[in-house]
């Protein structure tokens, strides 16, 4: 029997690897455009971390961690998320002390043992960034008009920025109280899920997908009218300085997130083109976290955009470059033995170049080239060896030209640079 990829996973195959490639490389020049600094944290930390930082009563913590113990009996979990390594990394090594802002970004798997289905997997990959040492509603904005810059540079529209405050430990508390008020008139509407919520974190309920426990919630109060003057002013400045920056977003008041560790303002990029999975972006405001886990008091930030989610709303007409810049077709075993010099030359002169190796007709080492994305094919046979040229074709337009073999590397490449710019 075949061994199958474990359910909820997915390979990344060569021919659609040009996407994640794509958006690595303007995700990583928008980042650092930002002064973030790359940072690559385990793959697996202390199960501990998660559940002081996601929360214990988060959805994630709950019941979508890869946890196990190790064979000394440690509890190990593979991460769920980015933020809470990074924090656990910036602590250990001392990498952010106020007020100095330090900002770091990362991309990489995360796990999580959730249902799979369209957009949702157990192994998925982030794009992360989180930013250090400000409680300036500055930084909300530029965190959130970034985000909008990098969709606009993908070409990814059709997306809506949705923001949200969800106050501090202070004004905290009091919406609360206000959510379980309401809530508790309306418990036996609720799923079981969302009862046991109500008891241990009745925000969570607010973010529960089931129709019943939805309409339940529908005039639930929001945190808005609970907020204290400093959030709200914060949470007033931050859409201040959105509108200044030319940035569309609409206030949603429900959107509470599934991770405890948010303060204040917090944001999600939706889209109505891939089914129940809407969330393209997230993240918001943790001012607590580093001192929750065992830093000094220092602010932070950040988001971490869904590679898979993004993947797919890249617009259709986007053409796949060309992986190889020329295909060496050679008919006969004199121009396989010439072709072996000319691909090393044009390697060693930078140009992606491939070749058939065996005997095969012109007709299926052109399907071949066309296969792997060849932008030229260099066809030499027979006549050509004997003329001392290399028949060059351009994979697109069918146009043949043909060079000297003996300057073909110097050819190709001026030829490869037409195409480039
Ligand atoms: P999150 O909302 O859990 O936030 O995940 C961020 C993004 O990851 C989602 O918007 C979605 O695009 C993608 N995502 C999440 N789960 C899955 C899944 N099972 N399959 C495919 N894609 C998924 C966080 O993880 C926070 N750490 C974000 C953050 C960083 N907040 C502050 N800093």
């Amino acid at each position: 029997m075949k061994i199958r990829a474990v359910t909820g996973v997915k390979d990344i195959l060569p021919e659609e690897i040009w996407k994640w490639r794509f958006i690595e490389e303007v995700s990583r020049k928008t980042l650092e455009e930002y002064g973030f600094a790359e940072i690559r944290v385990p793959l697996f930390e202390y199960t501990e971390l998660f559940l002081r930082s996601i929360g214990q009563t988060s959805d994630i913590v709950e019941k979508e961690m890869y946890t196990f113990e190790d064979s000394k009996g440690v509890n190990i979990s593979l991460r769920p998320e980015g933020t809470a390594g990074v924090v656990r990394a910036c602590i250990e090594h001392n990498l952010i002390s106020a007020p100095s802002m330090e900002k770091f970004y990362y991309m990489g798997a995360m796990f999580r043992h959730e249902r799979p289905q369209k957009g949702r997997y157990r192994q998925f990959f982030q794009i992360g960034a989180e930013a250090f040492g400000s409680e300036g509603p500055q930084v909300d904005a530029e965190i959130i008009s970034m985000l909008h810059l990098l969709m606009d540079r993908l070409g990814i529209r059709d997306t809506v920025i949705e923001i949200n405050s969800l106050g501090c430990s202070a004004c905290r508390p009091e919406y609360r109280k206000a959510l379980k008020d309401f809530l508790g008139t309306k418990l036996d509407l609720l799923c079981s899920d969302c009862r046991r919520r109500y008891e241990v974190n009745p925000l969570r309920v607010l973010d529960c997908k089931n129709p019943a426990c939805k309409d339940a919630a529908v005039n639930a109060p929001q945190g808005m009218t609970c907020l204290c003057g400093s959030c709200m002013t914060h949470f007033e400045s931050v859409k201040e300085f959105l509108t200044e920056l030319g940035v569309p977003f609409k206030f949603n008041g429900r959107l509470v997130r599934g991770l405890d560790y948010y303060t204040r303002t917090t944001f999600e990029i939706t889209t109505d083109k891939l089914g129940a999975q809407n969330a393209v972006a997230a993240g918001g405001r943790y001012d607590g976290l580093v001192e929750d886990l065992g830093g000094t008091s220092i602010p932070g930030i950040g988001f971490a955009l869904g590679m898979e989610r993004m993947a797919a709303l890249l617009p259709e007409e986007m053409q796949r470059p060309n992986r190889i810049d020329i295909y060496l077709a050679p008919l006969g075993a004199e121009a396989r033995r010439r072709a072996l010099l000319l691909l090393h030359g044009l390697r060693s002169r930078g140009i992606r170049a491939e070749s058939e190796y065996q005997e095969r007709s012109l007709k299926s080492q052109m399907r071949q080239a066309d296969k792997i994305g060849a932008a030229f094919a260099g066809i030499l046979g027979e006549n050509e060896l004997a003329r001392g040229v290399l028949l060059l074709r351009d994979m697109q337009s069918k146009v043949q030209t043909e060079v000297p073999l003996d300057q073909a590397v110097e050819k190709v490449w001026e030829q490869i640079l037409k195409v480039h710019t």
